[in-house]
């Protein structure tokens, strides 16, 4: 749960404050997702939205870093990276930002908010509400145009979420997201990449509800 209340306007100046720390393509993305990730949080959870919004503010602003200085933000913090980070340079990011938050922001440095963004990129086993929207809101946010990302976004929402019953709502975004993790892992087969270990375990744990 979250223990802090993030205004309207913390989340302007974060808003104004990431946008000088990303490309102008970086930046669209990550409005992108914010305004998916608020989307989906009106109806799933009214009450996380601006949480929601600053998460998805945060989701990838180490994303353009280089591979040297995602290293040196885990050495500082007397971390180490997975064989799975080691092996996949694209996921570190979500570990870095998740690291750089109480430093940056010391006012989003909440637990709900670093987990969101902590697994964003690899998923994990049972991921909470928070952890699976932004998650999703990152597949299938409006800028993106590759055909898995379309697709995904045309599945999700080619319901009519808002008028289902809770659980039916719930039910349908682990439908969503168990989805997108055969995508992410028939993707990375077909591209001969490593599948993490959280990310078989997001999968698996999808696959038994
Ligand atoms: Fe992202």
């Amino acid at each position: 749960m979250s223990k802090i209340n993030v205004t309207e306007k913390m989340l302007s100046a974060l808003r104004e404050d990431i946008s000088s720390r990303m490309s102008e393509r970086r930046l669209l993305h990550t409005l992108g997702v914010e305004e998916m990730a608020a989307r989906i949080g009106e109806i799933y959870c009214p009450e996380k939205v601006n949480m929601l919004r600053a998460a998805a503010l945060l989701h990838d602003i180490t994303k353009e870093l280089t591979p040297p200085e995602q290293k040196e933000i885990v050495e500082r913090h007397d971390l180490e990276m997975s064989r799975d980070m080691q092996e996949a340079p694209s996921t570190q990011h979500a570990f870095t930002a998740s690291l750089v938050i109480p430093e940056l922001y010391p006012d989003f440095a909440d637990e709900e908010i670093i987990d969101a963004v902590k697994y964003h990129t690899t998923g994990r086993a049972d991921m909470t509400l928070s952890e699976k929207i932004i998650y999703l809101s990152d597949y299938i946010d409006c800028t993106r145009t590759y055909p898995d990302c379309v697709e995904l976004r045309d599945v999700f929402w080619g319901r009519d979420v808002k008028n289902m019953t809770e659980s039916e709502r719930l039910a349908h975004l682990d439908t969503v997201m168990l989805r997108s993790f055969d995508l992410t892992i028939a993707d990375l087969k077909a591209r001969n990449k490593n599948i993490s270990r959280e990310t078989a375990e997001a999968r698996e744990s999808l696959s038994k509800k």
